[in-house]
């Protein structure tokens, strides 16, 4: 195992945690007014309507998969499920939701750079996080062969492991990765750097999106007219005349 290999397999990811939490919740205490999924629906609404909607269908897909796919421990659904059997649900649904967040990314990268008007009112960041996550989801589409072609789970297992030792600030073994195929490697590599490029970029809005389900159990608006139902002994406000 290569010093770097050490380094990208048992260092870096706690690199990148660390930058993505401190990092989101500094800019959210700093910078609140940068914090907006900054939508150009207004500037050319067009192919932003498909391309928007199959790309958060097929990501959002994407992500609760992996996050539930990786970080459920094997003694949880061992009893139930084989290895086997699950990594066979995650190549065909992880290749149906990646095929269509595929198709949505590319319309959405297509009309950043070829449309005059959104090139134009784009950051920087804007294009390189839309080309950033374009080739994590090719490079994540080229890894369903390999894991076809070992469909025992047993790679599925080797990566829950690494990563729950991650969340769960366990000793990473990074040597466990070594042999694997070079398309997983480069796959977990920018996985991690978009977490760690989080912070700088509009895809902070993500936490808003997650947090805005707390809008359906938020409490009630209470609105109380100030002269009816006094307490007791409660000082009456003065009145104005
Ligand atoms: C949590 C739920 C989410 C919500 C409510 C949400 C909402 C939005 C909205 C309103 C926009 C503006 C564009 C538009 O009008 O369609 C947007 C854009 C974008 N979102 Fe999300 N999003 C969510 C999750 C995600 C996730 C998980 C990712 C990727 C990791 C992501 C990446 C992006 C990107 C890259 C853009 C820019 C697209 C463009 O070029 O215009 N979003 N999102």
């Amino acid at each position: 195992m290569s010093t770097l290999h050490g380094f990208l397999f048992g260092a870096y990811p706690y690199v990148c945690l660390t930058v993505f939490l401190l990092g989101s919740l500094l800019r959210f205490d700093r910078d609140q007014y940068t914090w907006k999924s900054d939508s150009s629906q207004m500037l050319r609404p067009g192919l932003l309507r498909w391309g928007s909607n199959l790309f958060h269908v097929g990501i959002l897909f994407l992500f609760f998969g992996h996050l539930l796919g990786l970080l459920t421990p094997h003694a949880f659904y061992g009893h139930f499920m084989e290895a086997s059997v699950k990594q066979q649900i995650a190549i065909w649904s992880g290749g149906a939701f990646g095929v269509l967040c595929f198709a949505g990314l590319s319309m959405l990268l297509w009309r950043r750079i070829v449309d005059p008007r959104i090139r134009l009112t784009s950051h920087r960041t804007d294009i390189a996080i839309l080309l950033i996550l374009w080739v994590q989801l090719v490079v994540g589409l080229i890894t369903l062969p390999y894991s076809w072609s070992h469909s025992d789970g047993s790679v599925m297992l080797v990566l829950a492991d690494w990563a729950q030792r991650i969340l769960t600030l366990r000793a990473v073994d990074a040597a466990a990765l070594a042999g694997l195929p070079w398309p997983y490697l480069f796959h977990i590599v920018l996985g991690m750097t978009i977490f760690l490029l989080f912070p700088f970029s509009r895809l902070v809005h993500v936490w808003s999106g997650f947090g805005a389900v707390g809008y359906l159990f938020r409490p009630y608006l209470v609105v109380r007219a100030r002269r009816l139902n006094l307490p007791a002994g409660h000082v009456t406000p003065p009145s104005r005349s």
